[in-house]
């Protein structure tokens, strides 16, 4: 199993302070943002980790993050010329994965649950993707996941209007290698990208499609400046303990 951190993007939804300065080099506490993906990564037991950046901001993931040797791990670098949505940055994972399957974690997700046993646990399925999920308060502005009783997932939908649940997809997701057959039968979306949502929903199609509900707290600091400082807090917390 090989691992992707997906760190493009134009971060809108942060700006002044991303008109510069890239959102996954953001402080969170006394860590930049893509620390924390990192050290779940390591925690999951993965070794070869691909970073996947926009162009402007390459050299300064390099400056910061070298070879990964500090981290106990082997880190390589992919350019996405433009910005045209996750599951195209997944797309650039192609060479690097090698027919492994691939656990994705979006650069900007900070959060608690221990990956470990679902990776383990995947490594010997043959075919699939499973999603995490957390259920929180104003699920409209993610990936809304609905389950029936036995966790079966019935549909995700992107940013929905009327939420069918309260449980949203978050930025971690297990591909097998079918993935990125799968990414080149993806339309671009109304707002021109590939939805990370339209992929894991040929999934959920093909009836390959798991979703493990995660514990404890998780922060998609992308979202709103409350996020940003949400994920602070929730980290200095747990480094005061
Ligand atoms: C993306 C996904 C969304 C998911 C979220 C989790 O949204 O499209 O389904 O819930 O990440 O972090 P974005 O942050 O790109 O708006």
């Amino acid at each position: 199993m090989k691992g992707v951190i997906l760190a493009g993007g134009t971060a809108t939804r942060l700006k002044p302070l991303t008109s510069v300065v890239n959102k996954h080099l953001l402080p969170v506490y006394n860590q930049p943002v893509i620390y924390y993906p990192l050290e779940k990564m390591k925690q999951a037991g993965i070794k070869d980790v691909l970073i996947t950046t926009g162009t402007e901001h390459t050299g300064q993931f390099m400056n910061l993050l070298r070879s990964g040797s500090k981290f106990g791990l082997k880190i390589s670098y992919e350019v996405q010329e433009q910005p045209r949505g996750l599951a195209d940055a997944v797309r650039l994972a192609e060479d690097f994965s090698d027919g492994e399957p691939i656990l994705v974690i979006l650069g900007d997700n900070v959060f608690q649950h221990n990956l470990k046993p679902a990776v383990a646990k995947f490594k010997k399925q043959k075919r699939g993707a499973k999603i995490f999920s957390v259920p929180i308060k104003n699920p409209g502005q993610y990936g809304v996941v609905e389950i029936d009783k036995k966790g079966r997932v019935l549909s995700i939908e992107e940013k929905p209007k009327k939420p069918k649940s309260y449980l949203v997809q978050t930025g971690i997701y297990l591909y097998d290698g079918q993935v990125f057959d799968l990414i080149k039968k993806l339309k671009p979306s109304p707002r021109g990208e590939l939805e990370i949502t339209d992929l894991n929903n040929l999934y959920l199609a093909k009836g390959e499609l798991t979703c493990e509900v995660m514990k404890g707290w998780w922060v998609d600091v992308g979202t709103s400046f409350d996020e940003l400082l949400r994920a602070n807090q929730l980290v200095a917390k747990e480094i005061r303990k």
